[in-house]
């Protein structure tokens, strides 16, 4: 008995110690930093990925239930740990003309779930919906989608395993029991074991690897920073191609092969029916249709944190795992100062408690630092009136996306480095079929013209030459810029655990590498003491207070 005893408490501490600790011994700190900037060489000037979409006759893509059974189950956060939301659809979509969209009301939206697999014993009911993809032009095919459900479980445990099932008993057409774990309860110690990131993911072969290797590691919740099906390369009849402005320049609106949103669904359920995942808006998602409609199937068909959030909106919305408090915001809608999104924005911060959730991450779509040449300084309108904002409540960490590349930042704030700037890393290199990122602004001959850098979408013109730093008085630097720590044209994704208040470890996983070998680490450290928050509202509230 005691050689087992003194065995099982050795196992105890090499699990939870020594092993931990041997992982992140010798990978640098941002307290080594800043970094002398590293630029990872590409294969050769013709490496632009090459990814191919999965057909629609891939057994990974196609519908395998039948009538009202439930399909492309998901499973998504709420605000806190105690409850999450259930999506899922029902009934067949339908493309073409003459199409008769399904009534919600038709299917209920029930879900039963419970702590142990064969007692379902509590049971959550919500909401249904369509969409409609319409196109009222000549030879365009409208689009309905099937029904789609969310449901909305509350009064949870932290983490703990909850099996569920989910359809409308009625019929009957529940689906199989499937099974999450909720989040930690939020505190300074508690936090999830890992978490990935992911970005412009779309469904072709290479997705699949990215996802595969995602899978391997063993995530307990997985963050999309936007660009999901990239169903926006195709045209209503079906036909796709890897870039949608030169080979169809003629159409009368962009047009969208809705169906591959369904195969995307139908793709990631395997992986999205167990551990949560968390989507914000990018610009593949805006998908314009009739009367200027835009983002119905990104709003139709994940569920979002939004009234939780006091957002109230698809497009920025916050959310707490452990002891982090994730800001999810929207860069293709207003971001103004007088604007919706931005007074949501200062009111969601005044309201964190760093010392209940002590980590701030912000993402959003496209970055603010990222030094490819595809998508420079695009979003600098979107720098410009909000950087202060999170700068001042010392966001520790940023994700983006949209560069189809991978780049870490140094601490960073107004393109200075800044001990007390968050760390900028963009993972934009999920798979997707549009070429990879390879040429940096600072390449010789590469940098763009100022005036074609601004997004049509996001608008305005903000990219001014810079008036200080090795740059001044250029729009691009004449070699790797000293904000960017690393930079390296692949695909992947990344993993981020979070060890306590002050330390977390990033690992960035490349697809062509074994699945558990890294492409780049790094250890962020929070200093609250160095930097903390500088929070203008409380001063202001405490002024009111003493009234
Ligand atoms: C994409 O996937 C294909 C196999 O489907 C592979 O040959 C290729 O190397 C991958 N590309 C990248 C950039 O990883
Ligand atoms: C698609 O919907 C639009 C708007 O309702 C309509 O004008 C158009 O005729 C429809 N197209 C087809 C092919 O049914
Ligand atoms: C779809 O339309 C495009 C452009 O008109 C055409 O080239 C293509 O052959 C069509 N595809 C199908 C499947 O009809
Ligand atoms: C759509 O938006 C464009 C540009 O903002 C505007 O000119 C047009 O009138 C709008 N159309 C409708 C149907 O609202
Ligand atoms: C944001 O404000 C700027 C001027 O400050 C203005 O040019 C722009 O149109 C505004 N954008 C939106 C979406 O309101
Ligand atoms: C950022 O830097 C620019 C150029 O140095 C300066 O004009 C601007 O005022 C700075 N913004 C903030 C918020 O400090
Ligand atoms: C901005 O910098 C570019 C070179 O990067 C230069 O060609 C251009 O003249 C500069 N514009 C202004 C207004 O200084
Ligand atoms: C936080 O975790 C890191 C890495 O495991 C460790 O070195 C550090 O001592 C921990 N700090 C606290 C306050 O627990
Ligand atoms: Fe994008």
């Amino acid at each position: 008995m005691a050689p087992f005893v003194a065995l099982f408490l050795l196992l105890l501490f090499v699990g939870d110690l020594a092993l931990c600790n041997a992982r992140w011994e010798g990978i640098p700190t941002t307290l080594d930093g800043p970094f002398e900037p590293v630029t990872v060489p590409i294969p050769d000037e013709g490496f632009r990925g090459h990814a191919v979409d999965l057909p629609p006759s891939d057994p990974r893509v196609r519908r395998k239930v039948e009538g009202f059974m439930p399909e492309q189950v998901s499973v998504s956060l709420s605000a806190e740990y105690d409850s999450v939301w259930v999506s899922w659809v029902t009934g067949e979509f339908q493309i073409g003309d003459d199409i008769k969209p399904l009534d919600p009301k038709t299917v209920s939206s029930v879900v039963r779930y419970g702590r142990v697999s064969h007692l379902l014993k509590h049971e959550a009911t919500g909401d249904s919906l369509i969409y409609n993809q319409l196109y009222p032009f000549e030879g365009l095919q409208n689009y309905t989608s099937g029904i789609i459900h969310h449901v909305r479980l509350t009064g949870l445990k932290p983490g703990k395993l909850y099996y569920y099932q989910c359809g409308d008993p009625s019929i009957p057409a529940m689906s199989d029991i499937h099974v999450f774990r909720t989040m930690p309860i939020s505190g300074p110690q508690r936090y999830p074991s890992r978490i990935a990131v992911v970005g412009d993911l779309g469904l072709t072969y290479n997705s699949t690897s990215t996802v595969d290797h995602l899978r391997i590691n063993k995530p307990d919740l997985i963050l999309l920073v936007g660009d999901a099906t990239y169903a926006n390369l195709y045209l209503t009849n079906g036909t796709g191609t890897d870039c949608y402005s030169c080979s169809f320049s003629q159409t009368p609106i962009h047009e969208t092969y809705q169906p591959r949103w369904d195969y995307w669904g139908r793709f990631m359920e395997p992986l999205v029916s167990e551990i949560p995942m968390m989507v914000v808006e990018g610009n593949h998602e805006l998908e314009l249709q009739a009367e200027n409609i835009t983002f119905a199937s990104y709003s139709a068909r994940f569920a979002f944190p939004a009234e939780e959030s006091r957002s109230f909106s698809t497009f920025y919305y916050s959310f707490n795992a452990g002891g982090i408090h994730f800001i999810m915001l929207g860069a293709y809608i207003s971001y103004n100062k007088s604007d919706d999104q931005y007074k949501w924005l200062e009111g969601d911060l005044a309201n964190v408690d760093r010392s209940v959730t002590p980590w701030l991450v912000a993402i959003w779509h496209p970055p603010w630092y990222s030094t490819y040449k595809a998508h420079y300084r695009e979003a600098e309108c979107m720098r410009v009136e909000m950087e202060g904002l999170l700068y001042s409540y010392r966001v520790d960490l940023v994700f983006n996306g949209h560069v189809h590349a991978y780049e870490r930042s140094n601490r960073v704030y107004n393109y200075s480095l800044d001990p007390c700037g968050p760390v900028y890393i963009t993972v934009g290199d999920g798979g997707n079929r549009e070429k990879m990122a390879i040429h940096h602004a600072d390449d010789p001959g590469k940098c763009p013209d100022p005036l074609t850098t601004p997004d049509e979408i996001m608008g305005g013109f903000c990219a001014f030459n810079f008036t200080t730093g090795a740059a001044a008085g250029k729009f691009c630097w004449d070699r790797q810029p000293d904000y960017s720590a690393y930079r390296e044209s692949s695909f992947g994704h990344g993993i981020l655990e979070v060890a306590n208040e002050t330390h977390a470890l990033w690992t960035w996983h490349r697809n062509q590498d074994m699945y558990n070998s890294p492409g780049d680490q790094i250890i962020i450290v929070r200093q609250p003491d160095k930097c903390p928050v500088n929070n203008p509202r409380k001063s202001s509230s405490r002024r009111i207070y003493s009234i």
